[in-house]
């Protein structure tokens, strides 16, 4: 077994109970090879099997994997379509693989947008997953953080119009269960590949104390070694929290 897998059996070192990643690098691991976007696209989902199985087996809780960004409309009309394809597949594919293995599917981002057929694999996918245990896999798909808490808000705000919360009962835990990502822990390990160094949109609410790693590498080349890697590093950052080392 590799050295860098050593802190996945220790059992003493600290660990990130959710890990989130920024799935960078497509287009250029493409383009690096002469071929179209979409190539590198089709390999991303190769690397997006790799990870899941091995955050899984490292004992991750929660993996988000950032797949499709609000801004991602942006894109031409054809990469797009791309996109929506190869999610469309996945989701034919490998939801009842996902079920075999007791992970829990959840999705997070605006449904506005999406096709109405890719909605409901979606929704058959959650309900079929919804008691799973092993580790949750979290889709942020036409996910932006600063649409989801403009969401939730506007549902703060509706709920107070209507009189069933008090503003004075609107604190960070409340507001924390009004977005969509309720109910699970904060990300305490963001990954990047690509090299680049931002967040582009992605929890920003949840990565307030989020520790950050960037890789070089881009997505479609992720494997098992760089998810412990990524652990190893986590496992040696000294986390605050806004207090003094180890709190004396
Ligand atoms: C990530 O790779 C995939 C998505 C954002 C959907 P990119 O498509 O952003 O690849 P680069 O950053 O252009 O290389
Ligand atoms: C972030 O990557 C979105 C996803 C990985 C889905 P982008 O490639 O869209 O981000 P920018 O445009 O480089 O910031
Ligand atoms: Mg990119």
């Amino acid at each position: 077994m590799p050295a860098s897998h050593s802190s996945y059996d220790s059992g003493d070192e600290p660990r990130p109970r959710h890990v989130a990643i920024i799935m960078d690098g497509n287009g250029r691991w493409a383009r690096a090879r002469g071929l179209p976007r979409v190539a590198g696209h089709r390999q991303g989902v190769e690397a997006v099997r790799r990870t899941i199985k091995a955050a899984g087996e490292a004992g991750v809780e929660v993996l988000t994997l950032y797949s499709f960004s609000s801004e991602n409309w942006r894109r031409p009309r054809a990469e797009v379509d791309e996109l929506m394809g190869l999610l469309r597949r996945y989701l034919k594919s490998e939801i009842a693989d996902l079920h075999g293995r007791n992970i829990r599917f959840r999705m997070i981002g605006e449904r506005d947008g999406l096709a109405a057929d890719i909605l409901t694999l979606i929704d058959e996918a959650e309900r079929m997953t919804g008691s799973n245990d092993a580790m949750t896999l979290v889709l942020a798909l036409n996910y932006g953080g600063r649409q989801d808490i403009a969401r939730a808000a506007r549902n703060i705000a509706e709920s107070v119009h209507r009189g069933l919360l008090r503003p004075e009962a609107v604190d960070d835990e409340l507001f924390s269960s009004y977005l969509s990502t309720a109910g699970l822990p904060d990300p305490d390990l963001l990954i990047r590949t690509s090299g680049e160094k931002r967040i582009s949109n992605f929890l920003l609410w949840q990565c307030a104390y989020a520790e950050m790693v960037f890789i070089d590498k881009f997505w479609p080349d992720f494997d098992a070694d760089d998810l412990a890697a990524a652990m190893d590093e986590f496992a040696g950052r000294e986390r605050r929290f806004g207090s003094t080392a180890n709190g004396r």
